[in-house]
């Protein structure tokens, strides 16, 4: 058995309104004992532990779960994402030149590619993510892809249905055959979730409920692409099938957040994507209000979101989605586990996964006060 303390905390975010101070739970001068990956417990100082991880008054925090991202792909969109700095609109379509440039890699080089990211997404704070397939496209490349995502994690999400491959032009229902047969049966035992992009240029509600259909009978879990580039079915359609979560939700109709309240499905807002597609933010503010279950996630792609950076994501949350930064942090931890349908991440008390971020801040307020600058000193996982 191995013991770690994280001492000297000068505040400690539990997520559990039992152990500590409000919605936050809120512990000052605390400690975390961590055995074997566990949290045995908080709040108390001057455990015996093999390792010590000494805060020195910093404020620590469950590690961020990341819920939504699309980590496997080769290649990058750096001229897109100039050309719409100049005024060229983001409407998806990228995602076929990320398809073949994924398809043209090798194995070792998706590997090498993914790994980076997930490192740099760790540096960040992140100790739990959801990758998703989705640039591969045929049943080899969509297997493949999901065979490099479960090297990192559990959560690795199917999302065959992401876009129309360029051989399926104008054959788009053809293409969801391919999808909810032959390519789930093969991509079923790799996967915890599926997934679709319900859009216009990408799939329509009936396809997307056709997958998730598809999906729900072989035994996965359901999550969709919704409401990103204007109103439409998604939200209404991810409630109706009972998706974990829904992710993106830029554009919130009053009965979507009517829908949503009194659903279990998760509003997972992606704002770094809203903040590289130039498009508005969503109105978090509303949505929470009327007592929908929120999530923030970083949507790392090349097309809509290059960044792996969750306290990038909180800082626009909280400056551009009128989310205060409580919620926001708990939106990143909480929030991501749930999205998840997680109940060990996302908080830190007796019994949770021991995975907890150190900052070189006396508060969690810093991480949208300092945006852009590293606050992450420790990541424990
Ligand atoms: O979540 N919206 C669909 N999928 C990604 C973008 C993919 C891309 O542009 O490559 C997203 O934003």
């Amino acid at each position: 058995m191995s013991a770690l303390v994280i001492d000297r905390i000068g505040s400690l975010v539990t997520n559990d309104p039992d152990v500590g101070e409000g919605p936050l739970g809120l512990i000052a001068d605390a400690s975390v004992v961590i055995e074997d990956g566990v949290v045995v417990a908080v709040g108390r100082a001057g455990a015996i532990a093999d390792e010590r991880i000494d805060a020195d008054g910093g404020c620590v925090l469950p590690g961020f779960v990341d819920s939504h991202t699309h980590l496997v792909f080769a290649g990058d969109r750096a001229a897109e994402f100039s050309a719409r700095m100049a005024g060229v609109p983001y409407d998806g379509g990228g995602i076929v030149v990320t398809t073949e440039a994924t398809r043209a890699a090798t194995t070792d080089t998706l590997d090498r590619l993914t790994l980076q990211r997930v490192i740099e997404a760790r540096r960040h704070g992140t100790t739990t993510l959801e990758i998703k397939s989705g640039y591969g496209l045929d049943v080899a490349n969509e297997v493949r892809a999901l065979d490099v995502a479960g090297r990192h994690t559990t959560e690795t999400t199917f999302l065959g249905a992401h876009l129309v491959p360029g051989e399926y032009t104008g054959r788009a229902d053809d293409y969801i055959d391919l999808v909810c047969g032959e390519m789930l049966a093969a991509t079923a035992g790799r996967a915890r979730w599926i997934d679709a992009f319900c859009e216009t240029g990408a799939f329509d509600a009936d396809q997307c409920r056709a997958v998730l259909d598809a999906g729900r009978a072989a035994g996965l879990g359901l999550r969709l692409h919704g409401n990103q580039l204007g109103h439409g079915p998604g939200v209404q359609l991810a409630v109706e099938c009972g998706c974990a979560s829904v992710d993106h939700c830029t554009y919130l109709s009053d009965a979507d957040i009517s829908a949503l309240a009194a659903s279990d499905t998760v509003a997972t807002f992606l704002p770094a994507a809203d903040f590289s597609t130039r498009q508005p933010y969503p109105d978090a503010r509303r949505a929470i209000d009327a007592g929908v279950a929120v999530a923030i996630a970083s949507n790392c792609n090349p097309g809509s979101s290059y960044t792996t950076s969750i306290p990038f994501c909180i800082a626009l949350a909280v400056r551009d989605m009128k989310m205060t930064i409580d919620e926001a942090v708990q939106a990143a931890t909480l929030g991501g586990a749930r999205a998840l349908r997680r109940t060990d991440v996302g908080h830190l008390s007796p019994g949770s996964a021991g995975h907890a971020i150190v900052l070189d801040a006396p508060s969690h307020h810093h991480l949208a006060y300092r945006p852009g600058v590293q606050l992450v000193r420790h990541v424990v996982a």
